[in-house]
């Protein structure tokens, strides 16, 4: 009985020790080509949802209707920079390496994106017409501005 209390005892501590002894895993995060993926996903979102903007604006809804996409927008503006870690560089995919060479003048470009977008909610929920419209073009600007430096052509259909 005394001895078999001392094996389960040392059984546990065996567990214990091995469980503690295990090095801690590194939290998990996404991989690169998850990471290509998202942003591509949000690119082609943020392409629908100024669309949708644009031609909602020009049929006279509600600019108070357009807040939560101008919203949205604007929260994908702020954190899309993140996506194009690093760790990124050696995915496939249309970002140019002067993304990482640049990284001042890329952060700057994602700035005026965020900031833009910014302003577009802001003046949905304030329907004021003249500046979602200002913001409009200074949205769509924002887009260009990046693309320019940092966007590899579509590859041309074969
Ligand atoms: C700070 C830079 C930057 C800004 C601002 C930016 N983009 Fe992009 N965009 C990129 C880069 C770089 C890529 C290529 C990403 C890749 O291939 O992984 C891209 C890709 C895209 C794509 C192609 C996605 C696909 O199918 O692979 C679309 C569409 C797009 N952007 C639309 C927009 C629109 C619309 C806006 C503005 C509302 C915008 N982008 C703002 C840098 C930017």
């Amino acid at each position: 009985m005394f001895a078999a209390r001392i094996l389960i005892a040392g059984g546990l501590l065996a567990t214990a020790f091995a469980v503690s002894a295990k090095p801690a895993a590194a939290p998990a995060g996404p991989a690169p080509k998850d990471l290509v993926q998202a942003r591509q996903a949000g690119m082609v979102m943020a392409a629908s949802t100024l669309n949708l903007l644009k031609g909602a604006s020009a049929n006279g809804t509600p600019l108070k209707n357009l807040a939560f996409p101008a919203g949205g927008l604007a929260k994908w503006a702020a954190s899309s920079p993140a996506l194009f870690a690093e760790s990124t560089r050696q995915v496939p995919s249309r970002a140019l390496p002067a993304i990482w060479t640049n990284k001042a003048d890329f952060a700057a470009k994602a700035k005026a994106f965020a900031d833009a977008a910014r302003a577009l909610a802001d003046a949905a929920r304030a329907e004021d017409k003249a500046a979602f419209d200002a913001a409009l073009a200074s949205t769509a600007a924002s887009c260009k501005g990046c693309h320019d430096s940092y966007q590899a052509p579509p590859p041309k259909a074969g």
